[in-house]
């Protein structure tokens, strides 16, 4: 037992930083936000007190943010600090990445600086494989292999945009720059819908003075405390959250 919902003893999927479980009601599921921190595709690994509760906390305050916008998403509401229910959705396996700053791999596959503001926004996607390294994949492939209609790759790619406007704007007024984010969709009844999560673990936020990183990269570079960094975060989000 768990705040409201009852866990089963084993999970449907147990992820890298999250584990799924059925629940009573055949159209939800119920997500627990691990203390599990990975990278590097699982090569590096460790556990960090708190971290599940702090990216859940986040996911549900952007997924209810978006929502109120008009982009449906999978949040139903908390069962628990760390334990989400969500809609059921037959999880689209692509990875739509949105880029405002070149960073990360993008750094390494393409001739651009760390830090350099693009253009304009940028729509990336990646074919969500661990075992094939999450290729990055193109609209005609996603076609082909009847991952996606034009028509429905279209509708993500649009909700992909509209969240990183809604997100961008708030940030901003938080002091904090998005530079990239990765989000997930999925499909209930027709409709298209954002699903996993919305958290440090997904994107990366520079601070807008100083360009220190409120993000995974702490983890993943060694950069110091991360759950202080994720806390940080938290506190500007949402100043009475008491974290
Ligand atoms: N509403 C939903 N319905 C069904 N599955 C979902 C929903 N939201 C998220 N998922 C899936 O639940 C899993 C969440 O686990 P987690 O993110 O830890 O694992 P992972 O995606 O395998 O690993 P990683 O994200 O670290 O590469 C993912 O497979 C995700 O696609
Ligand atoms: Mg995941």
């Amino acid at each position: 037992m768990r705040g409201t919902s009852v866990i089963p003893a084993k999970p449907l999927y147990e992820g890298k930083a999250k584990s799924v479980y059925a629940s009573e009601n055949p159209d939800e599921l119920i997500v627990v936000f691990r203390n599990d921190m990975t990278a590097f595709n699982g090569v590096k690994h460790d556990q960090f007190t708190d971290k599940g509760r702090l990216n859940a906390t986040a996911s549900e305050f952007f997924m209810k943010m978006l929502e109120a916008e008009g982009i449906p998403t999978h949040h139903i509401r908390m069962s628990a600090p760390d334990t989400m229910i969500v809609r059921r959705l037959e999880m689209i396996p692509l990875e739509v990445i949105v880029r405002n700053v070149a960073a990360g791999s993008m750094t390494k596959k393409y001739p651009v600086k760390e830090g350099m503001v693009l253009d304009r926004p940028v729509v990336t996607i990646d074919y969500k494989d661990d075992e094939r390294g999450d290729p990055m994949i193109n609209d005609d492939l996603i076609e082909v292999l009847h991952i996606l209609t034009a028509d429905e790759l279209r509708k993500v790619k649009e909700m992909a945009l509209h969240v990183n406007k809604v997100l961008t704007r708030f940030f901003d007024k938080c002091g904090i720059r998005l530079v990239d984010f990765k989000l997930e969709f999925g499909k209930a009844d027709g409709t298209i819908y954002l699903g996993d999560e919305i958290s440090m673990d997904s994107m990366r936020l520079w601070d807008k003075k100083t360009g220190e990183s409120f993000d995974k990269d702490v983890y993943r570079f060694d950069k110091g405390d991360v759950i202080a960094a994720y806390r940080n975060v938290l506190k500007r989000i949402i100043p009475d959250s008491g974290v």
